[in-house]
């Protein structure tokens, strides 16, 4: 059975607007987050705390959250934060929840972070324990669950070793990356299970899948009839990790909506004025959605 209500996790604004190689405006940010928020969607992603050097188009986290004011923070306004120094920043900016991020490979683990799977878990420890100190709200998100570019396929116990150490850490919620978009409805079955088997269950779990084969949807069905309640998706579809070979866009709000308006499931949105919100920011970047649902409602 389909639960009654999800929650969508928008990431549109953080990997949706990360791999865009011109940089959008941090009023145009600022704009794009009213307007989800304005939309119907409650949790909004709004950016990241990493080197500008790693991530350019997300420089300007501080101007962002400056420009939105409240409507920027609380615990339904993560940002990404790889370490103590990202912390600092995002303290210093007043949010109240934030995301580590892993991987379940080694090699995207060293093109990502830099580091070892091992040393980005250590490295993410103490922004763990002192985001909870602080009274944040806490996700560990873990990359490439089902398929890695550099490595293939990935197995299912090595995911869920990972999984497990970035839930010991302490984070409230667990976000499963299908990164690169090759996961399968089998396969998120199979590790869901396997998650479920040791204590981490479907309802601190979010799924986080990128549309690369067009698998999003179906995967996101199929975690909702295992208990999932929470989706991340990509206003507009767009998105993609720059350090991830062959990512493209996340799953789009819009295609998601479509699908659980149809299915009776409550999300809260308004799904006009998210189409419309997507034709505005597609005329900011020059190119039309890729969403099916959004190239069908915005012609009608
Ligand atoms: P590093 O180069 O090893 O870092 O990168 P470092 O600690 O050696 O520091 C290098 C310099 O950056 C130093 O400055 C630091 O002070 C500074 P310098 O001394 O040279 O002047 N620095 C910082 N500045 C601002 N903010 C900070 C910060 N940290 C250090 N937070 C690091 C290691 C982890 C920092 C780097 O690898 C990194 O930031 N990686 C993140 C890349 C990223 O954002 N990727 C995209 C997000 S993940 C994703 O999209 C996947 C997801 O969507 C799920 C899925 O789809 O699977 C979440
Ligand atoms: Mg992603």
């Amino acid at each position: 059975d389909l639960p009654e209500r999800v929650t969508i996790y928008e990431v549109g604004p953080r990997d949706g607007l990360q791999n865009e190689k011109s940089v959008v405006p941090a009023e145009v940010k600022a704009e794009f987050i009213r307007r989800l928020a304005a939309a119907g969607l409650e949790t909004i992603e709004t950016t990241s705390f990493v080197p500008p050097s790693w991530v350019p188009q997300l420089a300007d986290a501080t101007e962002v959250l400056a420009d939105l004011g409240d409507a920027g923070l609380g615990p339904r306004r993560p940002v990404l934060v790889p370490n103590e120094r990202g912390l600092d920043n995002a303290l210093a900016a007043g949010v109240g929840a934030v995301a580590v991020f892993g991987s379940a490979t080694e090699t995207f683990a060293r093109k990502n972070l830099n580091r070892t799977v091992a040393e980005s878990i250590e490295m993410f420890r103490p922004v763990v324990e002192r985001a909870k100190d602080s009274g944040l709200w806490v996700r560990a998100y873990v990359s490439m669950c089902f398929g890695d570019p550099w490595e293939g396929p990935v197995p299912v116990e090595q995911v869920v070793d990972v999984c497990q150490r970035m839930m010991d850490l302490g984070a409230d919620q667990l976000s499963l990356g299908d990164t690169i978009g090759t996961g399968t409805t089998g396969h998120v079955s199979r590790l869901l299970d396997a998650l479920d088997a040791v204590g981490i269950g479907s309802d601190r779990i979010g799924v986080h899948f990128h549309d690369t084969y067009g698998q999003a949807l179906a995967n996101t069905m199929t975690a909702l009839r295992h208990g999932v309640c929470v989706v991340d998706a990509s206003t507009g579809g767009l998105g993609g990790c720059p350090y991830a070979k062959s990512a493209t866009g996340n799953l789009a709000t819009e295609d998601l909506v479509w699908a659980l308006d149809g299915a009776g499931v409550q999300t809260g949105v308004d799904l006009t004025s998210l189409v419309q919100t997507s034709v505005w920011m597609a005329g900011h970047l020059g190119r039309p959605s890729p969403s099916a649902v959004v190239r069908a409602l915005a012609g009608s």
